[in-house]
């Protein structure tokens, strides 16, 4: 047997979470300060894969989360669904390791005044950047608490000025089975897609991250842009995004039209109503060993409750 030492890995790499904290205060300071403290620019720091050459460093902490147990780096980035790169929890972490995602591109179009492509880079840029935790639950009934880093949907739909037409919001992935193994098996109907309401998706919670722990997205959580919709199930937060589109009609999303009796339009976190095969009651956090209780809306029902009012939510699974 060979025994090999250990590579030398910086302690950054092994545990980003432990230092975090300490990391979060130096967030407003400039780039020449952190230059010259001997520190890379913030969405630099794990740039192992042609992302991270963002020029953007200022972002700013949201009233989101606090006091929340964030779940560990290698919770987020090791126990993910993402189905173009296998269906095991830990496919993606491993067969996105080499996804480039440099350059690229995202479309703006359909019911707006101002259709657009941009690259990722120039999105960052020209946007404010903002860091919320959030609960993620997936409709498998685990959770998890993920420091995103992103810019508020709002703000690049509100650029694009949607007309009158616009009654919704349709997210696709990118489709490119030789970069994105999964898509080369039927599992899906490639490429991947998803929809929101406009009010959804104008609402100030609806983001669209490019970063996680301070750092660039990495491939397995959706690089270089993803959604997080945090008070619906997982699967309405698309990844690896390269078109939105405002449309009129109620988009099909991708496990709707696969599975219509278990997954539904609106996908909004709900104790009260089951899943066909299993109960959405409660939820086991990543990391931890007794199941909790899950919340309406995910526990953001004051912030989005009013969305739904009157609405049947049984109906509207
Ligand atoms: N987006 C794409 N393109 N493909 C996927 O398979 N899985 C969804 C969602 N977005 C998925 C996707 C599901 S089921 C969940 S729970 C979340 O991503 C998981 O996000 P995470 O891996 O960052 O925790």
């Amino acid at each position: 047997m060979i025994i090999k030492s250990p590579p030398k890995i910086k302690s950054s790499e092994i545990t980003p979470e432990k230092n975090y904290n300490n990391r979060r205060t130096f967030l407003k300071l400039s780039a020449f300060t952190l230059a010259s403290a001997g520190l890379k620019p913030l969405l630099a720091l794990t740039d192992d894969s042609g992302r991270g050459k963002y020029a953007s460093l200022k972002y700013k902490k949201s009233r989101y989360g606090k006091g929340e147990q964030l779940n560990s780096w290698s919770d987020i980035t090791g126990y993910n669904n993402f189905y173009e790169f296998g269906t095991g929890k830990s496919d993606p972490a491993r067969n996105a390791r080499s996804f480039k995602t440099a350059p690229w591109k995202v479309s703006i179009e359909g019911h707006c005044e101002k259709p657009g492509a941009y690259h990722v880079e120039d999105l960052i840029k020209d946007n404010e950047l903002e860091e919320r935790i959030y609960r993620l639950r997936c409709v498998e009934a685990w959770s998890m608490v993920v420091p995103w880093l992103g810019i508020p949907l709002r703000t690049l739909i509100e650029k694009a000025r949607p007309t009158s037409k616009a009654r919704f919001v349709e997210f696709t992935t990118l489709y490119d089975p030789r970069r994105m193994p999964g898509q080369r098996d039927n599992i899906l109907d490639w490429p991947y897609v998803e929809g929101l309401r406009m009010d959804e998706a104008m609402h100030p919670l609806t983001l669209m991250a490019v970063g996680v722990y301070g750092k660039v997205l990495p491939g397995q959580n959706g690089a270089p842009l993803r959604l997080v919709v945090p008070w619906k199930y997982g699967f309405k937060s698309i990844k690896s995004v390269v078109r939105i589109r405002f449309v009129e009609k109620r988009p099909l999303n991708s496990w709707q039209q696969l599975a219509p009796r278990e997954y539904g339009f609106y996908a909004n976190v709900n104790p009260q109503v089951d899943h066909p095969r299993w109960s959405q009651k409660r939820e086991r956090r990543i990391g931890t060993f007794f199941k909790i209780e899950t919340r309406m809306f995910n526990g953001y029902a004051d912030e989005v409750g009013g969305m739904y009012s009157g609405m049947d939510l049984k109906k509207w699974y």
